[in-house]
């Protein structure tokens, strides 16, 4: 998988950079826009609201515990697109680890959801995670896409399991990749690695 230093800058298709690094609690302001930016029609089916100063805090101090990573997109200094990963530090599901991706409507269709997705698999890798998740509706075509490009699959799909935010039920889809292999594979070829055989 590309690994990318964070931060770091990734050229979009329109030829414009974008500054990709980890979320820190400065960045909490300019989240809040970011979200508050986004129309109603792509809030419906997100599992919180993220338009609430509550919401922020409940989100920045998952930062700090762990609980969550996050990537930003950044264009010209705006937040365009935010990645992250959740994870519970304990209990039965701790080696599973959940993603949530949303790119500005104008920033869309340049690259830079794959790229957000593409670097926070990278990371939950890093970081041990087994399994990863993403949950979706069957209209999010794009999502479904970008997270096949990264090899996830549908897993499951819940009949009426998602309530959007005026009470009517979706169909919840759940995109899947186990990653223990990529992390095997890396352990075993870190097992053969001797730093005095190691060649230039
Ligand atoms: C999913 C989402 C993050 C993709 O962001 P993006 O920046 O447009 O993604 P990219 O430009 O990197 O495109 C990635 C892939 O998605 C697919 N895609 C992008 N736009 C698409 C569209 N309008 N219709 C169908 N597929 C599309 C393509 O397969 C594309 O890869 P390709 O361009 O190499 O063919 C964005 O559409 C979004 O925020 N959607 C709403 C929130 C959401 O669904 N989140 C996922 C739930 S976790």
């Amino acid at each position: 998988m590309e690994t990318l230093e964070l931060p770091g800058i990734v050229h979009l298709r329109n030829g414009k950079g974008a500054t990709l690094a980890l979320a820190e609690a400065s960045d909490g302001p300019e989240l809040l826009k970011f979200y508050r930016a986004m129309p109603e029609e792509d809030r419906l089916v997100l599992t919180d609201d993220v338009t609430t100063a509550d919401w922020l805090g409940r989100f920045l101090a998952k930062l700090e515990s762990g609980e969550a990573i996050s990537v930003v997109g950044k264009v010209g200094g705006a937040i365009r697109g935010e990645v992250t990963l959740h994870r519970a530090l304990h209990g039965w599901s701790r080696h599973v680890g959940e993603i949530r991706l949303n790119v500005d409507r104008a920033a869309r269709g340049q690259g830079l959801g794959l790229e957000l997705a593409r670097q926070i698999v990278k990371l939950a890798i890093d970081r041990g995670i087994d399994k990863l998740v993403a949950h979706m509706v069957d209209s999010q075509i794009a999502a479904q896409r970008t997270f096949a490009k990264l090899g996830f699959h549908q897993e499951a799909e819940l009949p009426g399991h998602v309530k959007d935010i005026h009470g009517k039920k979706r169909d919840l889809l759940i995109y899947a990749n186990d990653v223990s292999q990529i992390w095997s594979a890396m352990e075993s070829l870190l097992g053969d690695f001797r730093p005095d055989r190691a060649t230039r």
